[in-house]
């Protein structure tokens, strides 16, 4: 059984990822501020095995250095940060400060307590709009808003840890989160996202009054944006499989986590309508700024380096967040 301090572990893909620590016997000891999400999250996630909850931020190096002292941390799984990348290009500092010195101080931590091995919750945002499909980890980097260079800055801030620490790393390149447990028990918080399946949930289930689809203009099949929607227990997956790729190689890696498929905004919206056998109100609107026209994975580092392979698709992903939304109203 392994000790794995979880930063964010209250969280969307947190949460998801703690049940698979705790489905294979280790012991989570959760670090969350509780700022986006709830205690009765933590509560779900106890109730399923070897859990404790410390609630502090990642910048308060004297909480933290007291977890390592009591806790005998073997690793750390880091998603604390803020996410809205609209959000990022209105509050600059706001974002830098907590995800990328935030994460300095975590590291600095974690350095001191002789800790040497973290996964990191990064982000395909890093690639911007890519000159060509799919994305593989050689692509070149383009953030285009705060929130991706955060993701970008904490990568660097980590290889020179690992360059002067030996502190390893693996920075998981998530693309579209989505989904829920398949089981129901947890999910994303609607008032925490607004991403675009929580969104679409949302409107069909008449908690407001529609999805508006930013653009369908672009040079695609269907005039509208494609991404590479991943399953949150997918997601969860790869974090497990990246702590045992460190212990097995001792080395640091960067690793794209998607599905490889390309969906775009009217097939979430057709797909949802034939699960809910609703109608799902939308209206078309104007392109959202910043939105690259097409992104998805190429997921061989995925499987070769981790061993790792997504086990659902598209309508287990709607079929999930369906049941999961259906179940919070
Ligand atoms: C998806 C598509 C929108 C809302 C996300 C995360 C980001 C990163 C990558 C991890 C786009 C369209 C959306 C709506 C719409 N993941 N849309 N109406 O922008 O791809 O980025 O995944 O770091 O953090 O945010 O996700 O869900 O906002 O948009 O038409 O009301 O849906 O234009 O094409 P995005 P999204």
């Amino acid at each position: 059984m392994a000790n794995i301090l979880v930063t964010g572990g209250a969280g969307y893909i947190g949460a998801h990822t703690v049940r698979a620590l705790l489905a294979r016997g280790d012991h989570a000891v959760i670090y969350d501020t509780l700022a986006t999400s709830k205690a009765e999250t933590i509560g779900k996630l106890e109730r399923e095995g070897a859990v404790t909850f410390v609630q502090g931020d990642i910048s308060d190096t004297a909480r933290l250095d007291q977890v390592f002292a009591t806790h005998p941390i073997d690793a750390v799984i880091h998603f604390a940060a803020w996410k809205n990348a609209g959000e990022s290009m209105l509050k600059p500092a706001k974002y830098f400060e907590n995800n990328v010195a935030g994460t300095n101080r975590l590291l600095d931590s974690i350095q001191r307590a002789g800790v040497r091995r973290i996964v990191f919750s990064g982000s395909c945002s890093v690639y911007g709009t890519p000159a060509r499909l799919p994305v593989d980890e050689s692509f070149p980097l383009g953030p285009e808003s705060v929130y991706a260079h955060t993701k970008l800055m904490c990568e660097q801030v980590m290889d020179w840890f690992d360059r002067r620490h030996s502190v390893r790393y693996v920075s998981l390149r998530y693309f579209n989160a989505a989904g829920a447990s398949a089981d129901g028990l947890i999910g994303e918080e609607p008032a925490q996202s607004a991403n675009l399946i929580p969104v679409v949930m949302e409107a069909t289930l008449g908690r407001r009054p529609k999805i508006q689809v930013f653009g369908d203009d672009y040079p695609t099949p269907d005039g509208t944006c494609i991404r590479d929607y991943i399953h949150v227990s997918d997601l969860a997956d790869a974090h497990v499989r990246a702590l045992d790729f460190m212990a097995r190689e001792d080395r640091s890696d960067i690793v794209n986590v998607g599905t490889g498929e390309g969906t775009s905004v009217k097939q979430i919206i057709d797909v949802t309508e034939r699960v809910s056998r609703r109608t799902v109100p939308a209206e078309i609107v104007g392109r959202r700024a910043g939105d690259p026209v097409a992104i998805y994975a190429d997921n061989t580092k995925a499987r070769t380096v981790l061993g790792w392979a997504p086990q659902y698709g598209l309508e287990a992903i709607i079929a999930h967040a369906w049941n999961w939304h259906k179940s919070i109203g």
